[in-house]
């Protein structure tokens, strides 16, 4: 990552010019030669808003896509700061020439408001020695809060099991109110199956930028549903989790979450699969790290410590995925001591109390028709820890309270 801080106007000047050729100065200097087109691109726009990604106390990732092959940008600063740029740079060379865009601003101040806007400067011919600019778009201006250092409360929402329904996710906002919340958790099956980028940009980051996701961060993990289909291996290419990966933990305020990747329902080697998928391999090298993050100092501090996967390994039939997230997993939630696990997948949503198999309770969220969809909204400070499950047409259908 670089990073370089100057005065707006001076910026300014140097985004805006038109018809130059030459040198430029930085970060441009990198390339020899450039030249900028006087004619704006009717095509060149952004086909999201700008999305937050892989929140942390003192990082933040935002993300959008454009129509057209850009280099860009964002320009961010906190209420009494200097403008600061930063772009994206990839082994030695800064990300350009592409149109899905994730620019991670590093070395943020914890529990601070910061501003900021995207830009996207078109590329409209990259040859080896002479680069071609055309015009650059901006977002409009937005906000986030970093969270605070050992912050003593959190608040979440969790939205599992969409199945294509763009519409859900504002509604299921919308029963949120006004409640304070620091970020949304996607609990997997957002989608069918995967088709192509217009779906996930119609179905999931329009709706989430629309309602919260310009200013507030969102997770996601998989569900069964997001393995299948032929875009599902570019899927993670238009989100960030923390640690880049499919599976991760983090903690925030007083609880310590751990997020697993449950893989597809069927065996490896069902038919529909085509012998393309090699999940139980998977979910054993997630049962190694997930034993190595239970015995962590994070883990092991933490207030309260709550499991989220999409496919619960009890009260989920007894298709191979349950049953094999059951043997892998299972022995190491209840040895070390999980406090809760929240899960989708079943499609019926319901609060399953401590029981043999499974030592902390099982919340469940719904979906994802009329009727069955849920909110899950879980806040914790340092005395307790509360869930409450709303259904689509507002009413709270199942709570569950921890005290310390
Ligand atoms: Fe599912």
């Amino acid at each position: 990552m670089s990073k370089e801080t100057f005065k707006r106007r001076a910026f300014i000047g140097l985004v805006s010019k038109t018809t130059v050729i030459g040198l430029a100065t930085s970060p441009l200097s990198s390339l020899a030669i450039y030249t900028e087109h006087k004619k704006p691109n009717a095509d060149h726009v952004f086909l999201t808003k700008p999305y937050l990604q892989n929140p942390g106390p003192d990082v933040i990732t935002i993300m959008w896509i454009t129509a057209r092959n850009a280099y860009s940008w964002v320009e961010y600063q906190t209420e009494a700061g200097d403008i600061i740029k930063n772009h994206a740079v990839t082994d030695g060379m800064v990300d350009a020439n592409n149109q899905i865009h994730r620019i991670a601003l590093q070395d943020l101040k914890p529990g601070t408001r910061y501003s900021y806007t995207a830009f996207s400067k078109e590329i409209v011919d990259y040859q080896p020695y002479q680069i071609t600019y055309g015009t650059t778009i901006s977002s409009e201006k937005y906000e986030f809060i970093t969270p605070v250092l050992n912050a003593k409360s959190m608040a979440m929402l969790i939205i599992n099991d969409i199945h294509d329904r763009p519409n859900s996710i504002p509604h299921l906002m919308t029963l949120n109110g006004n409640d304070p919340f620091d970020f949304v958790f996607f609990n997997g099956d957002m989608f069918n199956f995967q088709k192509d980028q217009q779906q996930i940009i119609q179905n999931m980051l329009n709706p989430c930028t629309d309602t919260f996701a310009s200013t507030k961060p969102f997770m996601y993990i998989r569900g069964n549903h997001e393995t299948r289909g032929k875009f599902a291996r570019q899927l993670p290419t238009y989100f960030n989790n923390i640690n880049g990966t499919q599976y991760f933990s983090f903690s925030r305020g007083p609880v310590h979450f751990i997020a697993l990747d449950t893989g597809e329902d069927k065996e490896d080697e069902a038919p529909v699969y085509a012998g393309l998928i090699d999940f139980d391999a998977y979910r054993k090298k997630q049962a190694v790290w997930l034993e190595q993050q239970l015995q962590s100092n994070a883990y092991k501090k933490a207030i309260f410590k709550v499991v989220l996967m999409h496919i619960p390994h009890y009260h989920s039939g007894d298709w191979h995925g349950t049953m094999h997230c059951r043997e892998v997993f299972g022995p190491l939630f209840n040895k070390y001591k999980i406090d809760l696990m929240i899960s989708g997948h079943t499609h019926k949503y319901g609060i399953h109390k401590a029981q043999e198999g499974h030592d902390f309770p099982i919340v469940i969220g719904g979906g994802p028709q009329d009727g069955k969809r849920t909110l899950i909204k879980l806040k914790a400070n340092e005395r307790s820890l509360h869930l409450s499950m709303i259904k689509d047409d507002g009413q709270e259908v199942g709570t569950y309270e921890i005290k310390r």
